[in-house]
């Protein structure tokens, strides 16, 4: 979503963002769960039926009340850690709702997935597997678990979100595939009962995603002709959105094209999930920061802000890009500056050559970070995490507080 101006103002879902600033400081996080229900739904009704799940990729954004808000509307989840299965537990969420991805899942991680009796584990080595039988064996119980298979598709994007590529550590390759759900359907603790993928992230066109589901129907071809046979397909996420002028598909065509590819492909007898994280909250979430300072007298222009790196670490990871405004238009003349945090790291920046007019105080908003924003954040150079805040109804709500002084060391000892 984008922000609206009123009287040269920013709102948010009917909410001055001055006025949350003023009461909860800054930096901080804004949502607007407006737009996660819009998001949800829209991807919701052009693709979901008695078969077919969409799921929420935890990793984007795990703040409890984001989950709430998903699981109420009847999101299943994707978790890739301990951390994230206990936050869906924690909301109250059942475990047959739950499937746990990722390609290092500790003991501890797989005896508490599978003691909950969440839907499925997708297996990425044949070691995982074996771990995974074992485990099984010693709780006596049977795991249902999927395989990731790594299909070598090209999604497009920045190579350290293309996961979907052989040279990458995620699946199993299409060469070792067939030995690797042999070794599954073979073990008695073992009850195999899918396939999974998930090619990538920020995914900008629809075509990667068609590639993929015709390369699992070849592949559920051949498992067949090896006798086996699975009935779940899950397939990943990896939507972009329009961070700028990305030509970006809807929900709504990535749905329907999805759903026309199954058609296509013979597959509607299947169970399909697909797990979307940014898609769904990224364009719902903001930063509110202020210029601390102005800096004019540098080779470049510099803005100041209160948010950095350990906020939003996007543009120093992946270059990313991220619009900024500010929170109150002014009529000064704009000039170009590069709008930099407090972080001691070359990398700590926000956006660079953006065009603005900003004084030392005022507020700026930066968009589309709702999905890997606070869920990538650090307490890099000891500074506290912000709070989080959401607009529902048109009204603000805290769901996380700003970090304390205390909480940053109550984990240490002092020797
Ligand atoms: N399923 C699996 C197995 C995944 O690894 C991911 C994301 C998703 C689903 C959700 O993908 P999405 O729909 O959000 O694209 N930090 C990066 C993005 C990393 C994505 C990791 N996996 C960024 O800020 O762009």
């Amino acid at each position: 979503m984008s922000i609206e101006y009123n009287n040269n103002e920013c709102f948010i879902d009917g909410v001055p963002v001055q006025k949350i600033a003023k009461d909860y400081g800054t930096p901080c996080f804004i949502y607007s769960s407006n737009e996660i229900y819009k998001n949800f739904n829209e991807i919701n009704e052009s693709f979901s039926n008695e078969k077919r799940k969409v799921f929420y990729s935890v990793k984007a954004n795990p703040n409890l009340s984001i989950l709430k808000l998903l699981a109420d509307m009847g999101a299943g989840f994707d978790i890739v850690s301990i951390g994230e299965l206990e936050r869906v537990i924690k909301i109250g969420v059942s475990p047959e709702k739950i499937i746990y991805s990722g390609v290092g899942k500790s003991e501890e991680e797989i005896i508490r997935s599978i003691e909950y009796g969440i839907y499925c584990l997708n297996v990425e080595s044949f070691s995982e597997l074996q771990r995974i039988a074992k485990i099984s064996e010693k709780l006596g119980k049977i795991t249902p678990v999927s395989i990731r298979v790594n299909p070598n598709i090209d999604p497009g994007s920045h190579e350290f979100i293309s996961t979907g590529l052989e040279s990458t550590k995620f699946g199993i390759n299409l060469k070792n595939m067939v030995k690797a759900f042999s070794f599954a359907n073979e073990q008695t603790f073992l009850n195999l009962i899918g396939i999974d993928y998930h090619i990538g992230s920020q995914i900008e066109s629809l075509e990667p995603f068609q590639e993929a589901i015709i390369s699992v129907k070849k592949i559920i071809n051949e498992l067949k002709k090896s006798g086996i046979k699975i009935d779940l397909i899950d397939m990943g996420g990896g939507l972009g959105i329009n961070y700028k002028n990305n030509k970006t598909p809807t929900l709504k065509q990535f749905g329907s094209i999805i759903n026309k590819t199954i058609s296509d492909n013979d597959l509607s007898s299947y169970n399909i999930i697909i797990e979307l994280g940014r898609s769904i909250v990224g364009n719902s979430g903001f930063i509110v920061t202020k210029a601390e300072y102005i800096k004019t007298d540098s080779e470049k222009n510099f803005v100041i802000v209160d948010a950095g790196m350990d906020n939003l670490i996007r543009p120093a990871l992946y270059g990313a890009w991220h619009d900024i405004q500010p929170v109150i238009r002014s009529k000064e003349k704009e000039i170009l500056y590069d709008v930099v945090g407090p972080v001691c790291e070359c990398t700590d920046f926000l956006g660079k050559d953006r065009l603005l007019s900003v004084n030392q105080g005022d507020l700026l908003i930066i968009s589309s970070c709702g999905a890997y924003a606070s869920s990538m954040e650090s307490n890099y150079n000891s500074r506290l995490r912000p709070p989080e805040i959401i607009i529902k109804n048109g009204k603000a709500f805290e769901i996380r507080k700003k970090e304390k002084i205390e909480d940053l060391f109550s984990r240490e000892i002092i020797l």
